[in-house]
């Protein structure tokens, strides 16, 4: 395998999209309908943000209720989208498609056990309905916020989609985040109900819900009312008058809800990720631009089509689901794959099994995944008919360009363009990335979409461009789906992304432009770590090790993994009474993924008996970082206590306790 490989990765190989994807492609079309002769001239031409952005509304086919007077109002940094305009997401994705696809099925779903679900557009359509009828009978109303911990099943986007419906805010918390986690983002968005499983099964375990949301219930005094749906038969305590089952309340209820007819620039949810801090921000995206965003992008770089299976691998949890599973593809009226469980559960072909069983012509996924299969070898996909794939696409980190020709050898059969896209949950929509007309270079992003402005600076603001030297990646225009600010933080949404430069968007990211114009992310600029395609916090790993009773300090820093992309290593100190030992490392992992979620769990942990820091007391993981990389930490001059360096540095040498 390495070699066939080696062979096809020759540095600088540039690979040519299929003259048939070319000629068949939305994008082409869109070109033809316009007069646009090459790649060049659309960037160019869209640069007419008025023009590009109503051309899309078209594309997509948004129904206002009443339309935009306006495209965009810039008043920095804060934006809006198709001012005037009356809107509700929830018409384009269920009630204009119930009529227009009412056979059509919407979701086709699989439990890790097996069990499928069809569900039609107009099957969707009914449940949301009804859903969205019992939250106002509990008395949800507009603006009003409703967290929602699902795991993958159907009944997590119902309950997205009568959110939105009703003119409420959803926040869903991702299912393999832990209560405590739960519990902040319920707080923060002081949240009225609570909608939630028993359980879900993963990796042929029952992973429980409920049972746990209730021990943080008694501190979320908010939440009047929590709805379980009843996934895998987890015995659980209902409490009277709060506590309500799925089932059971949807009886009697009509099938039919009017959609609240909401400004195009209402809160359609929040969504929380990592920052800089201990505490996750809350993202905020409203309807309207949001949509025209999501739909655009994926009929033009993803280039969905009446009849196309697309399956987008990401859970619903994050924003690649809310993006591309929810709300992309049902305005576009695709069909998609819904997966509940693990990739590689029972066998390591599982996704490879899916592809082929319900044929599959367009597929995104993550490179960490990739990464993960291309370990486990060729054979798993060549036990499969894979040749309905048509169009490949990766999200999430940098695809080192091993993974990329794996994935365009093994899964796409030498035939499949990939789609590496960049973006960020703050971005909405899918900011730098090839079209199906665009040359591919593996491990670059290519370009920005149309109608978007990126550019790479330097630190003192002048433009990178084509330069090929790393700088700061921003974006230097607004666009449709871009965050509208975070949870009643504005100073927060401020200083992060709009301090740095004035007027430009930061997108926290290092990255380079090429000589062709061709833009290659590096990863993370800020104290953001970027584990299997999840951003991380190190100072939330931090705070909840430091909420340990053993501990006194913690620096957590990333070092480079195969698989993960990072690894998360944390250096402890204890507290003065404290003896560590194997027991405790074992224990400090357990209580951070008690108090964030197994994906932040440390994967070495070091105990030392002090952290390199400035004199002010701040924690150096700069330095950390450095030494355990074996690096020169450079200029450790202006430390308080340098000669914590040297006990990091034996600590994370000899894995020994650097301590006393
Ligand atoms: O660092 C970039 C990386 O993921 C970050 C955004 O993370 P999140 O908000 O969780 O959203 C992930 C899914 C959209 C970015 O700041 N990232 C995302 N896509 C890519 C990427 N890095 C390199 N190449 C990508 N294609």
């Amino acid at each position: 395998m390495t070699e066939t490989i080696a062979s096809l990765l020759q540095e600088g190989r540039t690979f040519y999209p299929p003259e048939e994807l070319v000629k068949n492609s939305n994008v082409k079309k869109f070109m033809e309908k316009h007069g646009i002769e090459n790649y060049e001239e659309l960037l160019e031409k869209a640069k007419d943000t008025e023009w590009f952005w109503n051309e899309m509304v078209k594309e997509v086919g948004i129904e206002w209720y009443s339309p935009p007077k306006k495209v965009l109002e810039w008043e920095p940094p804060f934006v809006k989208w198709f001012i005037g305009g009356k809107y509700n997401i929830a018409h384009d994705a269920l009630d204009k498609q119930a009529k227009l696809r009412k056979n059509k099925v919407a979701y086709i779903w699989e439990g890790e056990p097996g069990d499928v679900r069809k569900l039609t557009y107009g099957e969707l359509s009914r449940e949301v309905n009804r859903f969205a009828n019992v939250l106002k009978e509990m008395g949800v109303k507009k603006g009003d916020r409703v967290t929602i911990w699902l795991p993958m099943i159907p009944e997590l986007p119902i309950a997205m989609l009568a959110c939105a419906k009703i003119g409420a805010i959803h926040s869903v918390v991702f299912s393999g985040f832990s209560e405590k986690a739960l519990l902040d983002r319920i707080l923060d968005a002081e949240a009225k109900i609570l909608i939630t499983a028993d359980g879900f099964y993963r990796a042929g375990k029952t992973i429980e819900l409920k049972n746990r949301a209730d021990s943080i219930l008694g501190s979320a005094p908010s939440v009047e009312k929590v709805i379980v749906y009843e996934r895998c038969g987890v015995s659980t305590n209902m409490e009277d008058g709060r506590d309500y089952w799925w089932h059971e309340v949807l009886k009697g209820i009509p099938h039919s809800c009017e959609t609240e007819q909401l400004d195009a620039n209402d809160i359609l949810f929040i969504l929380y990720t990592s920052g800089t801090t201990g505490k996750p921000k809350g993202v905020i995206h409203a309807h309207g631009g949001y949509a025209v965003g999501v739909a655009s992008t994926l009929k033009m770089i993803f280039d969905l089509k009446e009849d196309d299976i697309w399956w987008c691998s990401a859970d619903i949890g994050w924003i690649t689901g809310h993006s591309y599973i929810v709300y992309g593809p049902l305005i576009l009226g695709a069909t998609s794959i819904m997966y509940e469980g693990a990739p590689t559960y029972p066998a390591p072909d599982r996704w490879w099994d899916i592809i082929e069983k319900y044929g599959v012509t367009v597929f995104y996924t993550a490179p960490t995944a990739i990464r993960m299969f291309m370990r486990l070898g060729e054979d798993y996909p060549q036990k499969h008919d894979l040749s309905s794939l048509r169009l490949l696409g990766t999200v999430g980190e940098p695809i080192n360009p091993e993974a990329w020709l794996w994935y365009y050898k093994y899964i796409g059969n030498e035939k499949c363009q990939i789609m590496d896209t960049w973006w960020q949950t703050e971005t909405g929509m899918q900011l730098i990335s090839p079209l199906p007309i665009t040359p591919l270079k593996p491990g670059s992003a290519t370009k920005p979409f149309p109608g978007i402005e990126a550019d790479v600076f330097d630190s003192e603001g002048n433009s990178l461009y084509k330069k090929n030297a790393g700088g700061f990646l921003v974006i230097t225009k607004p666009w449709p789906a871009m965050l509208r600010g975070l949870w009643r933080a504005e100073e927060r949404y401020i200083s992060t992304y709009w301090s740095t430069y004035k007027d430009i968007y930061f997108t926290g990211d290092a990255a380079r432009i090429d000589e062709d114009g061709y833009f290659w992310i590096q990863g993370r600029l800020d104290d953001v770590l970027n584990v299997s395609g999840h951003r991380i916090g190190n100072s939330e790993v931090e705070s909840a090790l430091v909420s340990h009773p053993m501990v006194s300090e913690a620096a957590v820093v990333g070092k480079p993994h195969e698989v993960k992309g990072e690894a998360i290593v944390a250096f402890v100190v204890v507290k003065s009474h404290v003896k560590p030992d194997e027991k405790l490392k074992k224990e400090l992992t357990e209580h951070v993924a008690k108090e964030i979620g197994k994906i932040a769990r440390p994967d070495e942990i070091y105990f030392v008996s002090d952290l390199p820091k400035t004199r002010s007391g701040k924690i150096m993981r700069r330095v950390c970082r450095a030494v355990m990389l074996g690096k020169d930490p450079g200029d450790i001059s202006t430390l308080a206590n340098p000669e914590a360096v040297e006990v990091v540095k034996k600590a994370a040498e000899t894995g020994e306790i650097c301590y006393g």
